[in-house]
C-alpha cells in the first residue's frame, strides 16, 4: 500500500500465509508502482523465507533501472543462496522487450528441472535472440548506462509535470520507467479513467485494478519514450481529469 511506500511488510506476508505456501513472489524495483525495497526490509523478508523454509523469486527485472540507491538483491543475504530464485531479463535493460531473454539463478537442483522444463516447453531461446543478447553483454554497456541517463531526466520530467497536478498525484518512482498515479480524487474506478483518456484524449495508461485490487484508485504511466512524448501524454492526462472532474 502508498502509506507504506509500496514495499512488502512481514506482517502483510504474514497474513497471507497459508499451508500450501511454498514460496513468494518479490519484484523490486516494481512494476506497475516504481517502488523499491530498502535493505532493511530486504533483510527482514530474507529472515521470515528462511524461517518459514519459502522460496523467493526475486523478479529483478528493473534492477538496471533504479534511480535513488541501488536494491539489495534478496539472493545477497546470508543462508538464501538455497532460498532464492534470482530472475532478470534483458527486456528493460537493453531495450529487447519480445526478444525473450532472461536467465534464472538458483541452487542446482532447481536450475537442473528449470532445464528440464525449458527444453520440454520452448527447447530453447531462438539464436537471433541469443546473437544479440551476446552482443548486448559484450558491447551494450555503454547504451545502457546512455538510456539509464535519459530515463533519469524523464522521470524528472514526469515528477516535476505532475507536481502541481489537482485531481492526481504521482507515487515518486525510484526505479523502473512508470509513474504510479493516485487518482482517487476523481472518484471513479480506474479502468473508467483510462477509457475516458483513451477514447476522449488518445491517451493510453494502464487502469491500476489491472494489477490486482489494490491498485484500484490508480493509474500505471509509462515514460519509456521521449520527452516531448511524455509531456504531450501528461496533458492529455490533465485535460482527461479535469474534463472527468466537471462532471462530477
Ligand atoms: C515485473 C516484470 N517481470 C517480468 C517482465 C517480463 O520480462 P520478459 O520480457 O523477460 O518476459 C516484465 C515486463 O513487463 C515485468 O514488468
Amino acid at each position: 500500500v502508498e502509506s507504506d511506500g509500496f514495499e512488502v511488510t512481514v506482517d502483510n506476508l504474514e497474513r497471507h500465509l497459508t499451508k500450501r505456501t511454498t514460496g513468494l513472489i518479490l519484484n523490486y524495483p516494481n512494476n506497475p508502482t516504481g517502488a523499491t525495497l530498502s535493505a532493511d526490509k530486504v533483510a527482514e523478508v530474507a529472515e521470515f523465507a528462511r524461517s518459514r523454509d519459502l522460496l523467493v523469486y526475486s523478479d529483478e527485472t528493473y534492477v538496471d533501472l533504479t534511480y535513488e540507491g541501488r536494491p539489495a538483491s534478496i539472493a545477497d543475504y546470508e543462508g538464501m543462496q538455497e532460498h532464492v530464485v534470482v530472475l532478470r531479463t534483458f527486456s528493460k535493460t537493453f531495450a529487447m522487450t519480445g526478444w525473450r531473454v532472461g536467465y534464472l539463478a538458483a541452487s542446482e537442483d532447481i536450475v537442473r528441472t528449470a532445464t528440464v522444463l525449458r527444453e520440454h516447453t520452448s527447447t530453447c531461446t531462438n539464436s537471433v535472440s541469443q546473437h544479440a543478447a551476446i552482443a548486448a553483454l559484450e558491447s551494450g554497456a555503454a547504451a545502457a548506462k546512455k538510456m539509464l541517463d535519459q530515463y533519469r531526466s524523464r522521470r524528472q520530467v514526469v515528477i516535476d509535470e505532475f507536481s502541481d497536478f489537482e485531481y492526481a498525484k504521482l507515487f515518486r518512482p525510484r526505479g523502473t520507467f512508470y509513474g504510479f498515479v493516485n487518482i482517487e480524487a476523481c472518484g471513479k474506478p480506474s479502468t473508467d479513467v483510462a477509457l475516458l483518456l483513451l477514447r476522449r484524449h488518445a491517451g493510453a495508461v494502464a487502469p491500476g485494478s489491472a494489477f490486482g485490487e489494490a491498485g484500484e484508485g490508480y493509474i500505471r504511466i509509462c515514460f519509456a519514450c521521449p520527452i516531448s512524448e511524455i509531456r504531450e501524454g501528461i496533458s492529455r492526462i490533465r485535460s482527461g481529469l479535469e474534463e472527468l472532474a466537471a462532471e462530477g
